[in-house]
């Protein structure tokens, strides 16, 4: 489906495994074996690509063949490889075993649930006054019928502004409004994707993210992203010389679910290789506003583009409010009128009072903006300390930016820890949603945007579960496994 793995690829992939932790006296080939399956129950190997050959593989970690004939054997044994002769060996999983990670992800609405399925804050206290002085605006615009495809001008004048700030020269024109980043992306992908064509994503990735692509019934290919640093720039411009996608989606901003930030050297290679193949990026950048510990804003990965290649999409859900409904493209001109055309056919346009309101927040951003930078840093911090005390095992990259921890867990029980954690009133997004096919089981994502003691609240409830789920005997945890 994704293509092919060279043997350096999956050489650097596999790293150290000769001397992973707990490998005690097995033979090579079995450790070969147990890291392949590693890579795929964790999502940095996709299911369905090729491997390369043994000869290959065995040159790549300098070991002899017969080691990879038997890791190979080994794995087709266990329904992680299929093999034709002569055409090679695909990845896959035991079973032929795949999970829908796509589709509704729609907490309830249930006041006693401490949920960490949503990554948002709460409404900031200055949003009643955005919206008093927004009923103030909105006798200006009632003499018009009030649609607006592109947005009102004076949204897209202040959105402008605001990349235009960031070091991308930006006019109203090239803006337009949406109801949310999600809407952004659904309307993009309509624009820029036929159905079935083939896109690039990270994985771990944004749920909704891989819903909208089904929607378009995209052939999905992934990136994996280390869990402690994020993208491995030759993997992932390899990817793209290899697949050659109609569409990348990145988000290099504080990334959904890892936290991590692209670097600026890697946003100007992933554009000049996406043009180079004839990729167009979409780059959705939710959670630029939200850095931390004095992170220093990176320049946007659009103003590394010449040739219109990139798609920005952004939106007021993230720093302000996610009950505004308020997204944004930003692309070239001609791309928004056609963008505008696609809209008329879904929504015609969005709320003129609800965009009058996100221009008054806008113009108190600096000010909501280092708020929320406080509130999120000072949650984080509690949500790690919390866990540091009762779940010591598990470990995480602190993110120094966005809403969300990507806990790497001590075993593959994150579906079965979401399912008991939501009898003692808890709602956790399992790592499986992140990705495709059932694998992140040894993940999950934990946001920061409750009040610190619900967090530390929460985490105690997940931890006491957590041992229960051991002594129960209830999961078999120790080899990596897959959902059902
Ligand atoms: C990466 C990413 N993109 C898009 C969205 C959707 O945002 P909106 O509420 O603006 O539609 C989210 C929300 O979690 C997100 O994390």
């Amino acid at each position: 489906m994704t293509g092919q793995v060279r043997g350096v690829q999956l050489a650097r992939l596999l790293g150290q495994w000769h001397a992973l932790p707990g490998r005690r006296r097995s033979p090579d080939y079995a450790a070969l074996a147990g890291s392949v399956r590693g890579l795929l129950a964790d999502g940095r190997l996709p299911l369905g690509v090729r491997l390369p050959s043994e000869r290959e593989l065995a040159e790549a970690l300098r070991i002899s063949r017969t080691t990879v004939t038997a890791a190979y054997r080994q794995l087709r044994e266990t329904g992680h490889l299929a093999s034709r002769r002569g055409a090679g060996s695909w990845t896959m999983l035991p079973g032929n075993h795949r999970v829908a990670s796509t589709g509704l992800w729609t907490p309830l609405d249930d006041r006693d649930m401490l949920d960490l399925g949503v990554a948002a804050l709460a409404a900031p206290p200055q949003l009643l006054s955005a919206a008093r002085a927004a009923t103030e605006d909105l006798p200006r615009y009632l003499s018009g019928a009030g649609y607006h495809p592109t947005g009102i001008i004076e949204l897209r004048e202040a959105v402008a502004e605001a990349y235009t700030a960031r070091g991308l020269p930006t006019s109203a024109d090239q803006i337009m409004v949406t109801s949310g980043t999600q809407h952004a992306l659904d309307l993009v992908l309509r624009l820029a994707l036929a159905p079935g064509g083939s896109v690039l994503v990270e994985s771990p990735t944004y749920p909704n993210a891989l819903a909208a692509l089904a929607g378009r019934r995209a052939r999905i290919s992934t990136h994996g992203l280390a869990a402690d640093t994020g993208w491995e720039p030759d993997l992932l411009l390899g990817s793209l010389r290899q697949t050659r996608p109609k569409l990348a989606y990145l988000i290099p901003e504080f990334q959904n679910p890892t936290g991590h930030l692209m670097p600026a050297p890697l946003r100007e290679r992933v554009v000049a290789a996406a043009h180079a193949v004839g990729t167009d990026l979409i780059i959705d950048e939710s959670f630029v506003d939200l850095s931390m510990d004095g992170t220093e804003p990176l320049p946007p990965v659009a103003t590394y583009d010449r040739h219109s290649r990139v798609i920005s999409i952004g939106g007021m859900s993230k720093p302000y409010w996610g009950g505004l409904r308020i997204g944004w493209v930003r692309a070239s001109a001609p791309q928004v009128q056609r963008l505008a055309a696609v809209r008329v056919g879904v929504d015609m346009a969005s709320p003129v009072l609800d965009q009058l309101v996100a221009v008054h927040l806008l113009a108190d951003a600096e000010a909501i903006v280092a708020d929320r930078r406080v509130q999120l840093a000072v949650q984080r911090d509690a949500l790690l300390g919390a866990l540091a005390h009762r779940l010591p095992e598990w470990r995480v990259t602190v993110p120094r930016g966005g809403v969300t921890l990507w806990a790497e867990l001590d075993g593959p029980v994150s579906s079965a820890l979401a399912r008991a954690a939501e009898e003692v009133g808890v709602r956790l997004a399992p790592g499986p949603r992140f990705g495709l096919d059932g694998t992140l089981e040894r993940f999950l994502r934990l946001p920061f945007t409750l009040p610190a003691a619900d967090l530390v609240e929460a985490v105690g409830r997940i931890a006491a579960i957590r041992y229960d789920l051991d002594r129960g005997g209830r999961q078999r945890w120790r080899e990596p496994a897959v959902i059902a």
